[in-house]
């Protein structure tokens, strides 16, 4: 075995991994609000590897190489991001060059779900070469395994599961990305909360997200600041495990739009499971509006499906967690590392 590097570069925070064979033996996590440019992070996670290869015993020499996932359209061969909904100040940047500048070793980017996607499918709970993956949280990424390896496109947009569209209408929402009726608008943290707000408003049912709402925006006015954003998906959740009938509807809806879009996923790439990951999950396994959430969106894929895809597919919470990425960046870069070396 040998020493590989995994980077998650998220908007809040970036995760860092150092990996012997398949074992995670150091762990960091930096905050992006201290790092102006990219390359900020990047030295700070070159600190990171030294000092976590000098307490293994080894030496900066012994890591082979460094993968990096992020949010985006990446192109392979230039690895620069071509095309972010929700990381706008980075568009156009070189990450791969910045990054073998810092580091002075192989490098290897990916997108953020891709890897994610991958993580899960060589180190979660479901091993498998045919996987996808929805990573559900600010935006919706998607990662789509293959034969062990995932797809990235020939322009980058491979698996970009969030920009499918599912809402062609008059009054489609607005995706982060411009464009409209775009599932992420839907089934990402915004939109979920303008499904919770629309029903909201659409009724006068009592519930606690309204009266959330209410002393919120009394606060506001008389602090005369800004409302912060008062539900969020989080509220959300809690409000449909204490049985609120607006906040169960809205996790009912965020289910359908997902099961929609993993429908038409099924009949492109026709995976063995399909697995949900990110910060958005509603309790996950152990809730009982995160297990609704999942047959929700079990039953509307099934009802669009072939009965082939349909009555088989496995939709589960990933297994993962946070380091998914991380896992998959290092994975990738491996993966890139034993291809050069065997085409050579
Ligand atoms: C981006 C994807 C990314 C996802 C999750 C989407 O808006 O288009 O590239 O994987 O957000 O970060
Ligand atoms: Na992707």
């Amino acid at each position: 075995p040998s020493f590989v590097m995994g980077i998650d570069l998220g908007g809040t925070s970036v995760k860092l991994g150092l990996l012997y064979g398949d074992e995670v033996v150091a762990r960091d996590q930096i905050s992006t609000a201290h790092c102006e440019e990219p390359s900020d992070a990047f030295r700070q996670a070159r600190e990171f590897a030294i000092d976590a290869l000098r307490q293994n015993d080894a030496t900066f020499d012994d890591l082979e190489s460094v993968g990096l996932a992020m949010a985006g359209v990446i192109d392979e061969a230039t690895a620069t991001l071509m095309e972010t909904a929700n990381l706008h100040s980075w568009h156009g940047i070189g990450f791969h060059q910045e990054l073998a500048r810092v580091f002075e070793k192989p490098v290897a980017v990916i997108n953020d779900a891709n890897a994610a996607a991958l993580g899960e499918s060589s180190f979660g709970q479901h091993r498998t070469d045919s996987l996808s993956f929805l990573t559900l949280g600010t935006g919706i990424g998607g990662g789509i395994i293959v034969s062990g390896r995932p797809i990235n496109g020939s322009h980058g947009c491979g698996g970009e599961i969030g920009h499918v569209t599912i809402d062609h209408g008059p009054d489609a929402r607005r995706c982060g990305c411009g464009r409209d009726g775009h599932l992420e608008a839907y089934a990402g943290a915004a939109g979920i909360v303008q499904t919770a707000v629309e029903l909201l408003e659409q009724s006068d049912q009592p519930s606690s997200l309204r009266e959330a709402r209410r002393s919120a925006s009394r606060s506001a006015s008389r602090s005369a600041s800004r409302s912060a954003a008062v539900l969020t998906p989080e509220c959300i959740s809690d409000a449909a495990e204490a049985g609120d009938a607006i906040a169960i509807e809205t996790v009912r809806r965020t289910g359908v739009h997902l099961g929609r879009a993993i429908a038409m996923l099924a009949h492109i790439a026709d995976p063995s499971v399909v697995l949900l990951g990110g910060a958005v999950n509603f309790g996950g396994n152990r809730s009982r509006t995160g297990r609704r959430f999942l047959k929700t969106i079990h039953d509307e894929m099934a009802r669009l499906s072939l009965v082939q895809t349909g009555s088989t597919v496995k939709i589960d919470f990933a297994s993962l967690g946070n380091d998914a990425g991380m896992l998959g960046a290092a994975q990738h870069a491996r993966q890139l590392a034993r291809q050069r070396t065997l085409n050579c």
